[in-house]
């Protein structure tokens, strides 16, 4: 029987807790390696842009990403060889220079609001997770999180809330929820849901049940 890597994909809307789930599998397997790819650090390059034109780009479109090269990189990772995997500037709206050597891994996690979208990249996974939060909770995270880490104003994060992310989350995130194998509500604080996916990929490993 040929060794595969069990892929479990993990979707969900912004600020939902999915680095959070993401952060709590990865702990547990730390050793038996696992390799995480976002799918935001696959966000098209637009270097080739001036800054004010990146700030019109829609973030949460399914279109904003370079989808191509993300399953590439999954069907490398699945085939053990090592990828470069692209590393993202949130505060520049644009891909950064430097790129990330990425080993293959028994583990792939694939992490983004739109990872369950691409029927090509559904069906290279294994387990499909799904984290749902409340989206008062979400925007409350996000106003909170885009100030600190992203080099947002709280107006830009609300703007950019009712424009694009709640308008493409009902439109493309929400919808996706349905090609779900389990939903988590509450994310990362969820330690049962969590416990449950660590057993099951567990077993996958042991006996080669994904294949
Ligand atoms: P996502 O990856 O879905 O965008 P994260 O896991 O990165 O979500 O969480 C987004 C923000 O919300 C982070 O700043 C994180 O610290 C915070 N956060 C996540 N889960 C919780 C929680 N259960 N309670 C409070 N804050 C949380
Ligand atoms: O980590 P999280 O899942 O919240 O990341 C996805 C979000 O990042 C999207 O909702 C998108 O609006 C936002 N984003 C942004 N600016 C960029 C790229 C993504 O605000 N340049």
């Amino acid at each position: 029987m040929t060794k595969r890597p069990v892929v479990i994909g993990i979707a969900g809307g912004s600020c939902s807790g999915k680095t959070s789930v993401t952060r709590a599998i990865y702990d547990v397997f730390r050793d038996h390696s696992v390799v995480v790819i976002e799918q935001d650090y696959y966000y098209k390059d637009q270097s080739h842009m001036t800054f004010d034109e990146r700030l019109l780009t829609n973030y949460d479109h399914p279109l904003a990403f370079d989808t191509d090269l993300l399953i590439e990189h999954v069907h490398s990772l699945i085939d053990y060889k090592a990828v470069k995997k692209p590393v993202y500037d949130y505060v520049q709206h644009t891909r950064s220079e430097e790129v990330i050597d990425v080993e293959p891994k028994d583990v792939i996690i694939v992490e983004g609001i739109l990872v369950l979208e691409d029927e090509r990249l559904r069906d290279l996974m294994d387990i499909k997770l799904f984290v749902d939060t409340d989206s008062d909770l979400r925007i409350i995270r996000r106003i909170q999180r885009d100030i600190k880490e992203r080099g947002r104003t709280a107006d830009s994060v609300i703007d950019q809330y009712l424009s694009a992310v709640r308008p493409m989350h009902n439109m493309f995130i929400e919808p996706t929820k349905r090609y779900a194998d389990v939903i988590i509500p509450e994310g990362g604080d969820n330690n049962v849901a969590i416990d449950l996916m660590v057993t099951k990929i567990k077993t996958i490993l042991e006996t080669g049940a994904n294949l």
